[in-house]
């Protein structure tokens, strides 16, 4: 039996302890990990998820040539180089680029996961890469939606109610035993699910502009960021939070051969005489 926790709202995380050692799903839909989901396939570097603003600050100068990044109320931070619109982060701006990033609700989810075994960015763009990693490893695992400003926000809660649904779907349902909260999204994503038919992209673009977030960035502008967020498996990769920074999980691991290449041809240099 696989245990699901999932928690509602970030806040309800008392401590990084909370989340050490577990397998955890951090979900923002809007929009902080659907934007640090799409800067990473445009071929940002990585992304250094930081509390603040002073502290992003701070750690994009001992950072040469990183773009500092994020918002406050939806709207970019004064002195950074860009806001939170997946819009913002074309191939033309983020490639090979350190992102420095600090947003109200998504890296502090993020920041939370510091201690976990792994770590995974979901969206709606990468569900099914989620979905796959989660049941691939076939051990307990969290959910954690970021919420709105310490509350629930629907469109984390139907995101984490589809990735569970979807396990089911590919695992049994016997297999899971989930909390109230995960069973409370799980009823809700297939309440407001039902009407989709085939296209379920279009019925979660309707869910995202009905939700608090959305009509809040819409007022701003952003009404394009919502149709982007609810794009289903638009970008199928997987952001990984490890040591402090998030690459995708391909990125990670091509890193760890390289080193481990590296290793062995070490192993093999003949000494030179004075060793
Ligand atoms: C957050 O982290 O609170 C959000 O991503 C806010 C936003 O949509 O800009």
């Amino acid at each position: 039996m696989i245990n699901c926790n999932t928690y509602l709202t970030q806040s309800l995380i008392a401590d990084d302890l909370v989340l050490k050692d577990k397998n955890v799903i951090i979900i923002d839909i809007l929009r902080a990990t659907s934007t640090m989901l799409v800067a990473l396939a445009n071929g940002a570097k990585e992304i250094v998820p930081a509390e603040t603003a002073v502290i992003a600050a701070r750690a994009s100068k001992g950072r040469s040539g990183s773009l500092l990044c994020g918002e406050r109320n939806g709207k970019i931070i004064e002195g950074f180089n860009l806001g939170n619109s997946p819009f913002e982060y074309t191939p033309e701006t983020v490639k090979d680029k350190i992102l420095v990033f600090s947003t109200t609700n998504g890296t502090v989810s993020v920041m939370k996961s510091k201690h976990s075994k792994n770590a995974v960015l979901a969206s709606f763009l990468n569900i099914d890469a989620v979905v796959d990693f989660i049941s691939g490893l076939n051990e307990d695992f969290v959910i954690v939606c970021s919420g709105k400003m310490n509350n629930f926000c629907l469109e984390d809660a139907v995101a984490a109610g589809m990735i569970l649904i979807l396990l089911f779907h590919l695992n049994g349902k016997s297999k899971y035993s989930i909390d109230d909260s995960g069973y409370a999204a799980v009823k809700l994503a297939r309440h407001l699910l039902a009407k989709a038919g085939e296209n379920h992209s279009e019925r979660i673009h309707d869910i995202l502009k009905k939700t608090e977030q959305g009509k809040f960035l819409a007022l701003l502008g952003f009404q394009e960021d919502l149709k982007l967020c609810s794009e289903i498996d638009s970008y199928p990769h997987l952001p990984v939070y490890k040591n402090g920074i998030i690459k995708l999980k391909n990125a990670f691991e091509s890193e760890a051969s390289e080193k481990s290449k590296m290793k062995r041809v070490n192993i093999h240099k003949p000494k030179s005489a004075d060793e």
